[in-house]
């Protein structure tokens, strides 16, 4: 699978509705000079907050930082110009395999999309009517949709990828390997919530 079909098969996942249409993306190109003047304050807080703990200062050196700035930088300021193209969504798939290389874990990336998510909402709310908060917001929840579905499937996706190419086994027989391991976790899932009961949770 090259990248464009790995975006075609990730994004034929996603509902419709979910995609940023055209009045959605220029709802976000109205609101550039919002968006731009946070930008400093964005990019600095994520890897203030990144690097504070001692997981990610394992992965991150400090040395690299103003790469790592550099890199969500521009990231940041091509998602504000509003321009959900094919040649966007193939960038975020891409993005998901560098993660791969680079190996950050979705939990992190997930973590700190999180994280510029509620940063970007406290402050819509602050400076913006509240029904043109709502909207924008809305946009920016599509945008996780997209985005994050790109970036998360391209990871797993390129991960199976590379140990059917290395192990040279066909997608049926690791299928049917995902499968049976998949049957043991569940048996050992199973004991470990016997004692969980939903009725007592529900009481
Ligand atoms: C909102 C979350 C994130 C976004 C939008 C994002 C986006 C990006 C982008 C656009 C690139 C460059 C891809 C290219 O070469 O075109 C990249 C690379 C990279 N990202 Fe992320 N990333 C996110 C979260 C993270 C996190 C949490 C970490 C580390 C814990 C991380 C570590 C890296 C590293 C090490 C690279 C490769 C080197 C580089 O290009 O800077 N990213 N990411």
């Amino acid at each position: 699978m090259n990248l464009d079909e790995l975006t075609t098969h990730i994004l034929e996942k996603i509902p419709q509705v979910m995609f940023p249409t055209v009045a959605d993306a220029q709802l976000i190109r109205a609101h550039r000079s919002f968006f731009e003047k946070h930008e400093a304050e964005l990019i600095k807080g994520f890897y203030d907050t990144l690097y504070q703990e001692p997981v990610m200062r394992m992965k991150l050196k400090l040395e690299e930082r103003k790469q790592r700035e550099h890199s969500l930088r521009q990231w940041y300021r091509v998602t504000i110009g509003g321009n959900f193209d094919r040649d966007y969504w193939n960038w975020q798939t891409f993005v998901g395999i560098v993660h791969v290389k680079h190996e950050i874990a979705n939990s992190a990336f997930l973590s700190m999309w999180g994280w510029m998510l509620t940063f970007l909402s406290e402050r819509i709310f602050q400076e913006l009517p509240s029904q043109e908060a709502q909207a924008l917001l809305n946009v920016l929840q599509k945008l996780q949709v997209v985005v994050t579905s790109l970036i998360v499937e391209s990871f797993i996706i390129t991960e199976r990828e590379a140990i059917k190419r290395s192990s040279g086994l066909k997608e049926t027989l690791l299928a049917r390997f995902v499968y049976l391991e998949i049957d043991q976790l569940l048996k050992q899932g199973v004991e470990i919530i016997q004692g969980y009961t939903l009725s007592e949770k529900l009481a």
